[in-house]
């Protein structure tokens, strides 16, 4: 195990650096012809905008190669102009500055990074609705009282606040919000919804939508896969068990259905057998969720949640990793949501970020970059 790890790692660094010297201008989201784009041209705000500096910490911290911090900070820096289109932010500011400024901040001790990192934690602070006990997801006039399961992800940005203010309320926000959303979005069998409406007087749910899965009642796996990772987080900064225990329900959810599919993610886990739609970021974000499970349960816990990461990581490097030095992108076949056909099967930023995020904390590496 440990021989396929150090190999693959290898892999990483090789095709990442090249990538990182010359794509330094860019964040990219996905690739045309095998060439990054650059959302810092195409779309600042993107919500995946943190990722590829995210990405670039991930190798700096595991390598030392001072052209991956280069191409994270330049990521960073491009992303500023992001602050200036306040109406086009919204909860995804967690994703955003978390992993570029947050990071900074934390392996640097720059002072501009906490600026940055702190103002994205107060923007998602200042979105939360005290009445329905929730963090409002997006923008809109129709949708003030929506929530998506992927929030879970963008909270670690508020624990992270209250340990560097030493105030609590950015705190409380985060365990509200996540206390709500068990409420809400966790369904009995591990399962969960992706969009939930609640009330905004009183927090209780309306009705739920489909959001990037099949439709209402189905099961987006990248929807799972936030679910999973995002309560394990919670766990880690509260310590509250309750969290845990969601994690794992989800988690024994994901396990069996991707073990029907050789640890391939479908697109959605409620989908008919055909088209096959599959998901493989959902694969990568799902083993860094399972790879803390493991670290977090007691030494007889542990094996069935690694031993599941692995084979999701292995299945994603034997089929859908392109190593080709002189193509931007490695996990191929992301799919943006089940229901349309623009984004099916193609390489997307997180998918990369995740992938390489699960190996490095195989690697060992222990700073947790959420
Ligand atoms: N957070 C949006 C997505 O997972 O596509």
């Amino acid at each position: 195990m440990n021989e396929w790890i150090n190999e693959v790692w290898k892999k990483l660094d090789k095709k990442l650096s090249a990538e990182a010297v010359r794509n330094r201008d860019k964040i990219p989201y996905t690739t045309v012809d095998g060439v990054y784009n650059n959302m810092s041209r195409d779309d600042v705000t993107w919500w995946t905008n943190g990722f590829w500096p995210g990405l670039m910490w991930l190798m700096y911290k595991g390598t030392g190669n001072g052209e991956y911090k280069k191409t994270a900070e330049k990521g960073e820096e491009l992303l500023d102009a992001a602050f200036d289109e306040y109406e086009k932010l919204h909860h995804d500011v967690g994703f955003m500055w978390h992993l570029s400024s947050g990071v900074n901040y934390r392996i640097t001790g720059n002072r501009k990074s906490f600026l940055r990192n702190i103002n994205a934690a107060n923007i998602l602070a200042g979105r939360y609705n005290p009445c329905g006990e929730f963090i409002r997801s997006w923008n809109g006039d129709d949708n003030k009282g929506w929530v998506i399961i992927d929030s879970m992800m963008n909270i670690p940005l508020l624990y992270w606040a209250s340990e560097v203010s030493d105030d609590p309320r950015y705190k409380y926000i985060a365990i509200k919000h996540a206390d709500k959303v068990m409420t809400t979005h966790l369904r009995g069998d591990g399962s969960v919804n992706h969009i939930v409406e609640l009330d905004i007087d009183t927090g209780e749910a309306v009705q739920s939508f489909g959001g990037q899965g099949m439709r209402e009642g189905s099961s987006w796996s990248r929807g799972q896969s936030w679910a999973v990772y995002g309560y394990v987080l919670s766990y880690i900064h509260t310590g509250n068990e309750r969290y845990l225990d969601a994690a794992k329900r989800v988690a024994h959810y994901f396990i069996s259905c991707v073990a029907d599919t050789g640890y391939i993610p479908q697109s959605d886990f409620r989908a008919p057998k055909e088209p096959v739609i599959i998901d493989t970021t959902a694969g990568a974000i799902a083993a860094c969720g399972l790879i803390e499970i493991a670290n977090n349960v007691p030494e007889f816990e542990k094996d069935m949640y690694l031993n599941a990461a692995i084979k999701i990581l292995k299945a994603l490097e034997e089929n859908y990793c392109d190593w080709k030095e002189e193509t931007d992108s490695i996990l191929q076949m992301g799919t943006e949501a089940y229901p349309r056909e623009r984004g099916r099967h193609i390489p997307i930023i997180y998918g990369d970020y995740f992938f390489t995020e699960a190996i490095y904390k195989l690697k060992g590496f222990d700073m947790l970059f959420w």
